[in-house]
């Protein structure tokens, strides 16, 4: 059969049919879980092969090694079905393959396959989406979407959340206007688009607009912050955007409402790190609220620490804070010797992102702020290699400002906050980061 955007699908049954369209909203919506849907159709139909497929990617692209298994176990359960897959499934076959056996390079490029023969394949599109935001791609984060939106429209279903991938990859390449245009029109399709809110939202935090970001967020609440699987990111950034304005108890509002980890989802536990951790550099009291976080931290890496580096640095931040001394050492030991064993991507991205940044936590910790900073520096040029949006990697530069300052290092704190001055006139987290420091 033909999906409703006539990419094919191997089955004649038009409730399965339904049931992936089901769970693709919810994919790429952030409203309901896409795995519980997909596991409900499969457990009647064990021989669906895309839903398999489907479910590999929804587990693989959590960034959390629990759910390696399970996608492993989806990838032999299609690999099984082969026979019967048509075209398109043997394509993105060849592509989760690589994907779960960490080949993301080749993974990604294996995508575009799939999407030069069905540029509206939507669960193709959002797998290397957000593989390019794990890899830190982005120029892929615009130009994949850009490569099939001319074969979609209006009329297609779940156009938006493609003008929405493209917004945000328009962002991360630095074209605000057309981003927020692009974002706007998306919203205009669907009001409800999380991703759109987001990148719209991006705009706003890169270009200093903080007011405009916070009227903007506050205004849509119903849209974006109701049963929506994505919400703790969106009010992430309204906090950021609230820190502009020295607005902390906001924050500290937000947070306690709406951010703090209330179970150990990873992408969830990374914005509480990456929003208590600004505070800490701007010398905001948070009370005890790092040590929640920092004692999640503590219990996933000591399972998954050297999966993914990005992660492996957002635990050593929560460390660092909470002055969790053996928790950072285990940490670096670790990253030093097995880094990446089982996720080949992540070897390189730990050896040249994730080492070094966890390092200079090490040594922020531990006071030896010039050694921190030699570590924070080899790395910022390059950070984008361990993925994440600016927004979220500023954090890398936030800390190497404060290491600077504390390290008395004159000359390079003037250098660094000149940089953000120029790029994001009138953002006033260098200068707080200074005076905490
Ligand atoms: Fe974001």
């Amino acid at each position: 059969m033909l999906d409703p955007r006539d990419t094919p699908v191997s089955t004649e049954d038009a409730g399965v049919l339904q049931a992936y369209e089901d769970a693709l909203l919810s994919f790429q919506s952030f409203v309901g879980d896409p795995v519980s849907q997909l596991n409900r159709v499969l457990q009647d139909v064990p021989d669906f092969v895309l839903g398999h497929l489907f479910r590999a990617i929804a587990f693989y692209l959590s960034s959390e090694q629990r759910f390696l298994a399970p996608a492993q176990q989806s990838l032999q359960a299609a690999e099984g079905l082969l026979a019967q897959a048509n075209h398109r499934e043997k394509l993105l076959f060849a592509a989760v393959h690589k994907l779960v056996n960490g080949q993301w390079a080749a993974a990604g490029r294996a995508l575009d396959e799939v999407l030069l023969e069905y540029p509206r394949d939507a669960l193709a599109l959002q797998a290397g989406h957000l593989l390019d935001f794990f890899r830190g791609d982005a120029a892929n984060l615009r130009n994949r979407p850009s490569r099939v939106l001319p074969e979609w429209d209006e009329g297609t279903p779940g156009y938006s959340y493609v003008l929405g991938m493209y917004a945000f990859g328009l962002e991360e390449c630095n074209q605000y206007a057309q981003a927020e245009e692009c974002g706007r029109r998306a919203l205009q399709l669907n009001r409800k688009d999380a991703w759109s809110v987001h990148a719209v939202t991006h705009v706003f935090e890169m270009q200093g607009r903080s007011r405009e970001g916070i009227t903007f967020l506050r205004e849509r609440e119903a849209d974006w912050a109701v049963q929506n699987n994505f919400a703790y990111h969106n009010w992430w950034h309204l906090g950021l955007l609230h820190l502009e304005h020295h607005e902390d108890q906001q924050v500290l509002d937000v947070f306690d409402n709406s951010i703090a980890p209330g179970g150990e989802i990873t992408l969830a536990l990374l914005d509480a790190t990456a929003m208590l951790w600004r505070l800490h550099l701007l010398g905001v009291d948070y009370g005890r609220r790092m040590q929640p976080v920092m004692e999640l931290w503590s219990e996933k890496m000591a399972r998954e620490a050297g999966y993914y580096a990005f992660n492996d640095f957002h635990a050593a931040l929560a460390f660092c804070a909470a002055d969790a001394v053996q928790d950072l050492r285990n940490l670096t030991e670790h990253l030093s010797h097995h880094a990446g064993a089982d996720n080949l991507a992540n070897v390189a991205m730990t050896r040249q992102v994730g080492l070094p940044l966890v390092l200079g936590m090490q040594a922020y910790q531990q006071g030896d702020f010039l050694t921190a900073v030699q570590h924070l520096d080899e790395v910022r040029g390059v950070a984008q290699q361990f993925g994440g949006s600016h927004a979220q990697r500023d954090i890398v530069d936030l800390t190497l400002l404060s290491a600077a300052c504390k390290a008395g290092l004159d000359k390079r704190v003037r250098s660094l906050l000149n940089e953000r001055q120029m790029n994001k006139p009138g953002g006033v987290l260098g200068q707080r980061v200074l005076a905490a420091a």
